[in-house]
């Protein structure tokens, strides 16, 4: 089985927390697409597709407060877009929707939203001479 997408640093932000939020992630769609080559029950299936979207809204909010943080000024456009995503996971766990299809969906949103936008948040700190004090100490130690 080819891995559907493997972390790669053109998907790295810039700021810590953000990139480490977005491995795992991949992490989760990782697991998913191994478990489909696995044939396992209906109710595993959505229990996985539940973790991820549990998991986006978590880290769409984690995202969420640091632009507002930051007074990013495309925050409710962003937000839009967040919003999105989350209706369309919602419906792929309660509709029969082709896992693969799915996957396929969910990856291409994630490489597209953070090269595209999630890279403005940094880029907007960069040019507003905004100190990026969103780390990790669990990373530093
Ligand atoms: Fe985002």
């Amino acid at each position: 089985m080819e891995n559907i997408i493997t972390w790669d640093v053109k998907y790295s932000v810039g700021i810590e927390r953000i990139d480490l939020e977005h491995k795992i992630f991949l992490d989760l769609i990782k697991n998913f697409q191994k478990e489909i080559f696995e044939n396992v029950s209906d109710e595993r299936l959505f229990r996985l597709i539940l973790e991820i979207e549990k998991y986006a809204e978590f880290h769409f909010i984690s995202e969420e407060n640091f632009m507002k943080l930051i007074n990013y000024p495309k925050l409710e456009q962003h937000i839009n877009l967040h919003f999105d995503l989350l209706e369309k996971l919602n419906v792929a766990k309660h509709s029969n929707v082709n896992k693969n299809d799915f996957l396929n969906f969910t990856v291409a949103w994630f490489v597209n939203h953070t090269i595209q936008e999630d890279k403005q948040i940094y880029n907007y700190c960069k040019e507003n001479n905004i100190e990026i004090n969103f780390k990790l100490d669990i990373v530093n130690e």
